[in-house]
């Protein structure tokens, strides 16, 4: 029998210091409750029907014949970086060579981890818009850079960037722009004019700009803007999307970069340490899914916002003040009008009161006080599972 021994280690925690402070996602904590109670879960935002069939039959017929099964090139297959840089090409007229301005990722997920743990180090700080992200604040710690949040502010039924309070937040530090539009959670698109002001500021900063674009194609009102695209951007810009949002294959982890070549080859370095490579037969399918005609596309869009229309007036309905979101598939709501104050204990209150769950924003924030009345709901899923939470959410 071994007697009472010291803590294997001593007493040090086994979590080192730069990630201590981020515990279990609140993610996997909604969605055990969700689980537990049989709510209906609004929290996480993963689509509950699968994307098209054609593209599922593709990655089918990938694994059966024998492509992809093995380690694909470290930069990705051929025919999905050709496709990417096509993508880039059709929706937005800006060309990337498929060889040297494109690299495959294991979802947006790992493009994030490795643009900051390659281009940062340590002390440099980042600049981010809060709410954020969460995996912005743990890759940034990783990176051993500082994370300076730039808060979104409710204002006129949106949440606002206030460009005077980006630009104060430069400083001699400041390394990096990591940007999101359209943007989780809040569901704001930045306009052409603010996306001009930003690229401005970080040409006359000399910054480096990363911005992730995972929602480019849901955006409900407008169009999408890539920052890329502005005087002065291109070269210094990552710009990361992914497969999981656009076609509804959040599982598959197919995300990629597009970027001049010495952006892309720093993030390659950090990423071929990450996962070296990942999807195989995945990524052929979405090759192929990245040349659906524009009707795909259009038929997303509408689809989700007629969806976001139904669970915003049901939350309305209900009390709750509603941002309506420009983009995204998610709806900020405030819960002070319903009389409470908290929304992380509303949240694990909510499965009980009326068997639905959803995000508190505050988990998205440095500054917990400026998300604490704030609440996320995920609007892609099927038609009558928002008309049964909308119905529930009736008994608040
Ligand atoms: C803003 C944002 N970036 C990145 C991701 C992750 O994308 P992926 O599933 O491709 O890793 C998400 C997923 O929710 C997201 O909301």
């Amino acid at each position: 029998m071994t007697p009472m021994s010291a803590p294997v280690g001593g007493d040090r925690p086994f979590l080192n210091r730069r990630l201590a402070a981020f515990g279990t996602t609140i993610f996997a904590e909604m969605s055990a409750l969700a689980a537990r109670t049989g709510s209906i879960n609004l929290g996480q935002g993963f689509p509950d029907t699968d994307g098209p069939a054609q593209i599922a039959e593709a990655a089918s017929r990938a694994v059966l014949t024998g492509q992809g099964n093995q380690y694909p090139p470290g930069p990705g297959i051929a025919e999905l970086r050709t496709a990417i840089a096509a993508h880039q090409q059709r929706f937005y007229g800006l060309g990337y060579d498929p060889d040297s301005e494109v690299l495959v990722t294991a979802g947006a997920t790992e493009a994030i981890a490795a643009c900051l743990l390659a281009l940062l180090e340590p002390g440099d700080e980042v600049i981010a818009l809060e709410p954020y992200y969460d995996s912005y604040a743990a890759c940034i710690a990783m990176a051993g850079a500082t994370r300076v949040p730039v808060t979104l502010r409710p204002h006129g039924g949106a949440f606002a960037l206030d460009l005077d309070e980006l630009r104060a937040a430069v400083t001699p530090r400041t390394r990096l722009l990591l940007l999101n539009t359209p943007h989780n959670p809040t569901g704001t698109v930045l306009t052409p004019d603010e996306l001009a002001a930003i690229a401005a500021l970080a040409v006359e900063r000399d910054l480096l700009v990363v911005t992730d674009e995972v929602y480019e194609h849901l955006v409900f009102e407008g169009s999408h803007t890539p920052l890329a695209g502005f005087p002065g951007m291109r070269e210094r810009t990552v710009t990361i999307s992914s497969a999981g949002k656009t076609y509804s294959f959040t599982g598959w982890k197919v995300g990629w970069i597009t970027a001049p070549p010495e952006l892309v080859s720093a993030v390659r370095s950090a990423k071929q340490f990450l996962t070296y490579v990942s999807s195989g037969p995945f990524q052929y399918a979405i090759a192929e899914a990245l040349h659906l005609p524009d009707a795909y596309y259009d038929a997303l869009r509408a689809d989700l916002a007629a969806k976001r229309d139904i669970l915003a007036d049901g939350l309305a309905a209900a009390g709750f003040q509603v941002f309506r979101p420009r983009g995204t598939y998610f709806i900020t709501t405030d819960i002070t009008p319903l009389g409470e104050k908290d929304g992380l204990a509303f949240c694990r209150a909510l499965p009980e009161r009326c068997e639905v769950v959803a995000i508190p924003n505050q988990v998205f924030y440095d500054d917990k006080a400026a998300g604490a009345t704030q609440v996320r709901w995920a609007f892609c899923k099927k038609t009558e599972v928002l008309e049964e939470a909308v119905e529930r959410l009736r008994r608040l």
